[in-house]
C-alpha cells in the first residue's frame, strides 16, 4: 500500500518528536498528530518556535520546517483516524494507582480508549501501530477490541517500539540503531509490515530496520530499557562500595568500559536514573513474570528498581550527614530538575525524591532549572502525596536564576548534568553562599579539584 496519510495519537515527548522527523523526511506523506489536550495541540501550532511543548535540541527547527506544509497538530481525532491508512498510538501508559497490579502494571486505559476510538470511527482497513511501551501481548488485546467492535474492516496490528531517549530525540530518529518492526506472518501482516518499512526505508538503511513477530517487538522494547537500566544500577552500586574502599568509580567505569565485551556507554555513576520508562518498563516485566509464576525472574529485575532507589536516598542521607546532621531551616539549592540534560522532561526524575527526602528534614529547596517551570516542579511534589501542597509550596522555591538559588544557601546538590552548569562563576557563587560552603554533585559534572581551590567542601558520587 503507498502510504499518504499517517496520524498519531497523542502528542507527547514519542509521538512529537517522532512525527516530525517522519514529515521531515517524507514530505509526500501527511502527518497528523492529534491529542485530548487542546493546550498541548495549541502549543505544538504556535507561531514562535520556542514555545512548542517539548524541549528537544534541534526539534523546533525540524517542525519549523514541516508544520503546514505536511505536518499538522490536531484535536479534531476522529477526522484523523478517518482520513489515515497507518495510525500511530503514543499515548501514555502510566504505571496503575489503583487496583489490581497497583504501583507495578502499566494502566492501560488510555490504549483501550484509543482502540475503541478507532474502532468506531473507522471506515476503511487501517494499519494500527503500537509506539507507546507495552506489556507483552497487549497488540492481541487491541486485536481483540478493534475486530470485536469495528465496522467490519480489517486492522492490522504492527509493534514499532521507540527507542529514542529524551535530550538527544532528534539525533535518535534521525540515526537510529535500528528500527524494530514487529507483525503477523501472515500475508496481510507482512503487507503491513512492508508499508512500514516502506515509510521508514525514505531515511534509514533498510538493514538497521529488523522484522520480527509482535511479541519478539513488544518485550524487545521492555528487555531494551531493563538491560540498560540495569548497567546504571550496576554501576550506582559499585560507587557506593567506592566511596567507602577509596576507589573512584569513574576510574572503575573506564577501566571496564574498554573490555569492548562490556563497552563504555551507560556507566555514568548519579543519583540515580529517571524518566519516564526505566522504572515503569522494569515494573512491567517484574509484573509479567509474576503473573507467569517466575518469582526468581521477578525479583532478580525487581533489584535493578531497589538498587535505584537506594542511590537516591543515599544521595539524601549523604547531605543530612554531611551537614551536621540536621537541614532543617537550611536552604539547599538545587541545580536541575529535569531527569537528565536537555528536556524538560521531569517524570520520575532523582530530585523530586531527593526534594521529599529533605523536606520531610525540614530543609527548605531552592530550584534552578534552565527548561523546567515552577508550577511542574511543585506539581511533582504533589503528586507524591507526602505533605499537603500548601506544605509542599512553603518548602520549595523556583528561580529563574541560579545565582540567585544559590544566595545564602548552605548547600548546592547538583541533580540534573545540564552543561551550562560547567560555566558558572563559582567563586561568585561561593561568596554568596554560608560557611562552610557545600556541593554534593550528584552527577559528578564539576570539576572538584577546582571548586575545593576555591574553598567549597565538594562530594560526589563514588570516590
Ligand atoms: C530511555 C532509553 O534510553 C530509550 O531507548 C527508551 O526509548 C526510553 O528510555 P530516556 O529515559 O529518555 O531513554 O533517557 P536515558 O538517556 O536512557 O536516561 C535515563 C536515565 O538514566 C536518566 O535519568 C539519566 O540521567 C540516567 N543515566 C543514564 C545515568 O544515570 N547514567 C548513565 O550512564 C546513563
Ligand atoms: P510519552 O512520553 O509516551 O509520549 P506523554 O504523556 O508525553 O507520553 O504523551 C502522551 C499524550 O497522549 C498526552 O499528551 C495525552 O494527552 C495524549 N492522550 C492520551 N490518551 C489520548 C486519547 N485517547 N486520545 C488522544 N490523545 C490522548
Amino acid at each position: 500500500m503507498g502510504i499518504t496519510k499517517i496520524c498519531c495519537i497523542g502528542a507527547g515527548y514519542v509521538g512529537g518528536p517522532t512525527m516530525a522527523v517522519i514529515a521531515q523526511k517524507c514530505p509526500h506523506i501527511q502527518v497528523t498528530v492529534v491529542d485530548l489536550n487542546t493546550e498541548r495541540i495549541a502549543a505544538w501550532n504556535d507561531a514562535d518556535l520556542s514555545n512548542i511543548p517539548i524541549y528537544e535540541p534541534g526539534l523546533d527547527s525540524i517542525v519549523g520546517e514541516a508544520r503546514g506544509r505536511n505536518l499538522f497538530f490536531s484535536t479534531d481525532v476522529d477526522k484523523a483516524i478517518e482520513e489515515a491508512q497507518i495510525i500511530f498510538i503514543s499515548v501514555n501508559t502510566p504505571t496503575k494507582t489503583y487496583g489490581k497490579g497497583k504501583g507495578m502494571a502499566a494502566d492501560l486505559k488510555y490504549i483501550e480508549l484509543c482502540a475503541r476510538q478507532i474502532a468506531r470511527v473507522a471506515k476503511d482497513n487501517k494499519i494500527v501501530v503500537e509506539k507507546s511501551t507495552l506489556p507483552v501481548r497487549t497488540a492481541e488485546a487491541i486485536k481483540s477490541i478493534l475486530d470485536n467492535t469495528g465496522n467490519g474492516v480489517q486492522f492490522q496490528i504492527l509493534s514499532n517500539p521507540e527507542f529514542l531517549a529524551e535530550g538527544t530525540a532528534v539525533q535518535d530518529l534521525l540515526n537510529p540503531d535500528r528500527i524494530l518492526i514487529g507483525g503477523d506472518a501472515t500475508f496481510e501482516g507482512q503487507k503491513a509490515i512492508q508499508s512500514l518499512v516502506d515509510v521508514y526505508s525514505n531515511w534509514v538503511d533498510t538493514d538497521k530496520i529488523l522484522t520480527t513477530n509482535v511479541w519478539s517487538s513488544e518485550l524487545s522494547k521492555l528487555t531494551a530499557n531493563a538491560f540498560l537500566a540495569q548497567r546504571i544500577s550496576s554501576i550506582n552500586a559499585m560507587s557506593a562500595l567506592c566511596e567507602k574502599t577509596g576507589a573512584d568509580v569513574n576510574e572503575v567505569a573506564k577501566a571496564i568500559g574498554m573490555d569492548s565485551r562490556i563497552g563504555s556507554k551507560f556507566l555514568k555513576a548519579s543519583v540515580g536514573f529517571g524518566g519516564s520508562c526505566f522504572q515503569k518498563d522494569i515494573l512491567n516485566l517484574v509484573y509479567i513474570a509474576k503473573s507467569y509464576g517466575l518469582n526468581e525472574v521477578a525479583d532478580y529485575w525487581e533489584q535493578v528498581i531497589i538498587m535505584n532507589d537506594h542511590q537516591k536516598r543515599r544521595f539524601s542521607n549523604k547531605i543530612v550527614q554531611t551537614l551536621y546532621n540536621t537541614v532543617s531551616d537550611k536552604k539547599i539549592a538545587f541545580l536541575g530538575w529535569a531527569f537528565k540534560k536537555d528536556t524538560n522532561d521531569t517524570r520520575e526524575s532523582a530530585a523530586i525524591y531527593v526534594a521529599d527526602d529533605l523536606i520531610n528534614e525540614h530543609a527548605n529547596i531552592a530550584v534552578y532549572d534552565p527548561k523546567v517551570s515552577s508550577e511542574k516542579i511543585l506539581n511533582d511534589l504533589n503528586y507524591l502525596e507526602t505533605r499537603s501542597s500548601v506544605a509542599n509550596a512553603s518548602s520549595i522555591t523556583s528561580f529563574l536564576n541560579p545565582y540567585e538559588a544559590c544566595k545564602n544557601a548552605h548547600a548546592i546538590a547538583i541533580l540534573t548534568e545540564w552543561d551550562e552548569f560547567q560555566t558558572y562563576d563559582w567563586q561568585k557563587i561561593y561568596n554568596a553562599m554560608q560557611k562552610p560552603a557545600f556541593i554534593f554533585d550528584g552527577r559528578n559534572l564539576l570539576n572538584g579539584a577546582a571548586l575545593r581551590e576555591i574553598g567549597f567542601v565538594y562530594q560526589n558520587i563514588g570516590s
